[in-house]
């Protein structure tokens, strides 16, 4: 969270926050023109200067090396050309290694994929260039100029260089006639010196075909880019470069807190992913037009690294993206949960009576979580012992209810010599230096702070040590952490972050590696959970949760993000729909928006539209501002509390259905909400649609993000039968678009037929609570009376499940015959954990009309067992109003859920 008022030195521009105005101060950030390297770039002819020299393309199996000429400069450069045997293609240009540009350390990566490469073959040569294949992708290099064109199938992918806009500076002495901001620029008072010069570059990619594009997070937009070529705010390029941005507008090609510089691309039949590995500041434009779509990518420093990634539908691109980046850790149960935060619960009491508050009120929550002050000064890993003299007593009553708490941990020292977190890192050199080698002192909330040099192992393994229970005093196994300003926000440095001449371990300027602090500190962090976790049980330690707000590439296998500090306002309810989906889409799912807007106070009606959206968000917190009322759950009067509950209620129900859907995330990077084109890929009409979307591939949900609605005009993807999931009736075949009513009670959500979903629907206190509890499946037939769903279940908690301790269903319902059996996965261990439990309600929707009812046959493989239930006309949920009877129910058919088993449908 932000500072409520302009503090400390160069603060006063800043002014003072209105409540409800928006305070997001444009002339605080830098643009495109201000900034040196992207207006020596943007949109500047220099691509004709590179070419290749014929002689010096070599291929080798799965290996091409070429040198790059830039004639203008008459310097050469390496290229490489490799390709991949998980799916993608990786280009490589860089100066002489000796020259030693930055490139991304690999832990950013994962490892094992840069040995498993694809042979490429020669299909021919010229003068002019080389045409390459490696499995299904064509791969043309031309020389004079350097171009790029890759294609799959015959389908054009992807251009480099084709508008002339490549680019390469180069290390090179300083010449008295160079421009102004080669050697040195000033912005509002700070001077960034550069003492390599200018060494930005310029990527040239067209997707060829293409009308849309979608990624390079994080920013408040549409899901598919806008042009950059527009009017005002669209005629900036987006840009890259983590910034602790002060109440963010809700329409804006602004960067926010996080950076990965991944961008999709669809169009029927083909989608395209590139990835530039590359951590400094970056620009990027689109343009559209001409039938396909252009961008021009500037970044500042570092090589040009970039990994094209092509498949026939999204899912492929991604599972491919994850074979570098990773995919997300798969969470703890508890953290799937409602989290109540708040800046802050002030002290034990606080704590006491909202914990207690969930519970007269009967809504479910697992996490409640303490803001800045419950420090001691800001100091970060201490207690305000006169609020908080008991925490470890605290957190132990919270959790004697299955319940833990989150506290806040930023990257911001106090440089105070009796804290001894700042006495031990200052002593062993673990702080960012400054441009004259000493510890950087910058202002954030405790006033001067030094920040920690997580860019270093040692750094981290050192933080790592200060979460154990030892060291951390007052914290027990029940606590979790959140780190927040980790962009770095340092309040009075240039554009709220840290100088870019500052120095890194290894002695890297900050220019180089700033998009990456936030991933390093939230990676120490993590690591110090996990050192805890396995000092209590080396095997099976608990599962790290950290919040982090700033990111990259690479932070979905450390922990989730929400999207930083926005506003209660119904258009930052509304933007949060492409906000999350476009970090879906960039590998990064487990994320979620402040539930109610965190500036501002949210009236009843906005407050329940939000809770009906939030119980969707991976990631699911409610939390405010210090200055806003409180607005726990039930401070709205009786109605909007029994909709909230209902809200909450609704997601703890769906929790097994997300929790498998986490399981893929982690086993094959892919997202949890979804836009409606990445399930309906053939569908043109819905490329652009970003405030439906889709809950894994089985559920549509339509928000309301305006006030006083009555009627929503829902759109259908085609190809599907839809089922009301209140009440079970189904969409009329064929239906496109839908104009339906909508009441305070809750938003439209649909099954889509052909899916099984499990639910767990008894109302519980927390996730702890719902352990034991039996499970309900909803079978929506297709059209062809077929559905097929998951259900996967470990202990929520371990890395037990790594070792094959999970139990993974496969449900499938063809020829009337619903059968559960084992799921098997190439690449993970067997899964061999049972449970207990049972499935206590199996509900049918789209099962035809029949005078005399159906009857279930239910056959246990296991125990050989047989026995008839008769279908009842029912509620499709325990929470439902028990006249919507759409659906043929079978009760208390009592499944074990571990084993294997069929229930045939048949006429009574
Ligand atoms: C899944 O998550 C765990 C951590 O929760 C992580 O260690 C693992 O690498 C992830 N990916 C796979 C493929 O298991």
């Amino acid at each position: 969270m932000r500072r409520a008022i302009g503090l400390g030195v160069g603060l006063a521009l800043l002014g003072l926050l209105l409540p409800g105005s928006l305070a997001f101060k444009e002339n605080e950030f830098k643009k495109c023109a201000q900034t040196s390297f992207c207006s020596r770039n943007r949109n500047v002819q220099q691509g004709a200067n590179f070419e290749i020299v014929p002689a010096s393309v070599t291929l080798n199996t799965a290996t091409l090396t070429a040198t790059l000429m830039n004639k203008q400069a008459s310097k050469h450069l390496q290229l490489t050309l490799t390709a991949h045997a998980d799916g993608f293609v990786r280009l490589l240009i860089d100066e002489s290694p000796s020259v030693g540009r930055y490139q991304v350390p690999s832990d950013i990566l994962v490892s094992g994929w840069e040995t498993r490469k694809a042979a490429i073959k020669e299909q021919s040569r010229s003068a002019n260039g080389i045409v390459l294949t490696t499995g299904d992708t064509k791969l043309e290099l031309g020389y004079a100029p350097f171009t790029l064109a890759v294609s799959v199938k015959g389908v054009p992918a992807l251009q480099v260089n084709s508008r002339n806009l490549f680019n390469f500076e180069h290390r090179r002495p300083k010449q008295d006639s160079d421009p102004a901001g080669y050697w040195e620029e000033t912005w509002m008072g700070h001077t960034d010196s550069k003492p390599k010069g200018p060494e930005a570059m310029s990527l040239d990619l067209v997707f060829p075909g293409f009308a849309h594009v979608y990624g390079i997070p994080e920013r408040a937009t549409s899901l598919s880019l806008q042009a950059t070529n527009g009017n005002a705010p669209y005629g900036e390029p987006y840009r890259l470069y983590n910034l602790d941005v002060f109440e963010y507008l809700e329409d804006h090609p602004f960067g926010l807190y996080g950076s990965i510089p991944v961008m999709l691309a669809h169009k029927k039949g083909l989608t395209v992913g590139v990835y530039w590995n590359n951590a400094a500041e970056m620009f990027v434009d689109v343009v559209k037009g001409r039938g396909e779509v252009g961008t021009q990518w500037v970044a500042e420093s570092g090589v040009v690294d970039l990994f094209v990634f092509t498949g026939a539908t999204g899912p492929a691109v991604l599972a491919a993206y994850a074979k570098v980046a990773g995919t997300t850790a798969l969470p703890q149960l508890f953290s799937l949960g409602y989290h109540q935060c708040r800046w802050n619960y002030k002290d034990e009491a606080d704590v006491k009576a909202v914990d207690g508050g969930f519970d007269s009120h009967e809504i479910p929550y697992d996490v409640l979580w303490l803001d800045i002050e419950h420090t001691n000064g800001k100091r970060y890993l201490t207690w305000d012992s006169s609020l908080f003299p008991n925490p470890a007593a605290m957190q132990e009553d919270v959790a004697s209810r299955g319940r833990k708490m989150v506290t806040i941990v930023d990257p911001h020292v106090k440089r105070d010599s009796s804290y001894y977190i700042f006495s031990e890192a200052e002593s062993a050199g673990h702080y960012v230096k400054n441009k004259h080698g000493s510890d950087f002192d910058g202002w954030c909330w405790p006033g001067q702070s030094s920040y920690l040099d997580v860019t270093s192992p040692v750094v981290r393994e050192w933080w790592a040590q200060q979460f154990t229970t030892d060291k951390y005093q007052g914290s027990t196994r029940h606590l979790y952490i959140w780190n927040d300003m980790n962009e770095p926000s340092v309040f009075n440095g240039p554009e709220i972050t840290m100088q870019k001449d500052n120095l890194h371990y290894g002695n890297v300027e900050h220019r180089d590696n700033h998009n990456l602090f936030g991933i390093y500190y939230h990676m120490g962090t993590a690591d110090g959970l996990k050192l805890r976790g396995s000092q209590v049980d080396p095997e099976n330690g608990d599962r790290p949760f950290v919040l982090s707000r700033a990111f990259f590439s690479g932070t979905q296998r450390v922990g989730p993000i929400w999207t930083g500090d926005n506003a209660a306002q119904w258009s930052h309810l509304k933007v949060s729909v492409p906000m999350l989906l476009t970090l879906g889409l960039t590998g990064l799912p487990y994320s979620g928006a402040d539930v109610g807007g965190f500036f501002g106070n949210p009236d009843a009606e906005l407050m329940t539209r939000w809770y009906q959206l939030g119980i969707y968000y991976p990631f699911f917190r409610g939390h405010a501002h210090l200055e806003t009322q409180r607005r726990e759950p039930w401070l709205f009067g009786p109605d909007v509390t029994a909709r909230i509950r209902s809200a909450i209620r609704g997601r703890y129900a769906l929790l097994p259905h997300i929790y498998t859907l986490f399981r893929a995330a982690n086993t094959s990077g892919q997202p949890i909400l979804r836009p409606l084109w990445f399930e309906f890929p053939e569908q043109e009409d819905l490329y652009a649609e970003d405030q439906e979307f889709m809950v894994g591939s089985s559920m549509l949900v339509v928000p309301v993000t305006a006030p006083s609605i009555f009627t929503v005009d829902v759109t259908f993807p085609q190809g599907a039968r839809w089922y009301d999931a209140a009440t079970g009736a189904p969409v009329p075949p064929k239906t496109k678009t839908q104009r339906v009513e909508v009441s305070l009670n809750g938003i439209p959500v649909y099954y889509r037929g052909g899916s099984v979903v499990p639910r767990r629907e008894r109302p519980r206190r927390s996730t702890a609570a719902q352990l034991a509890d039996p499970y309900t499946l909803v079978v929506a037939l297709d059209d062809k009376g077929e559905a097929e769903g998951q259900l996967y279940v470990d202990d929520g908690r371990s890395f037990a499940f790594q070792r094959g301790l999970y139990l993974h269903r496969d449900f499938k319902f063809a020829a009337n015959k619903l059968t559960s059996s084992k799921h098997v996965e190439a690449g993970v261990p067997d899964g061999t954990l049972t449970v207990p439990t049972t499935i206590e309600r199996v509900v049918f929707l789209g099962l035809p009309p029949s005078k005399k009812g159906y009857k279930a046959v239910i056959s246990d493989g296991a125990s050989g067992s047989k026995h008839t239930i008769a279908l009842e006309a029912g509620p499709l949920s325990l929470a439902t109003a028990p006249e919507s009877t759409q659906a043929q129910v079978l009760r208390k058919p009592d499944l074990p859920v571990s084993h294997d088993w069929t229930v045939e449908i048949v006429q009574a």
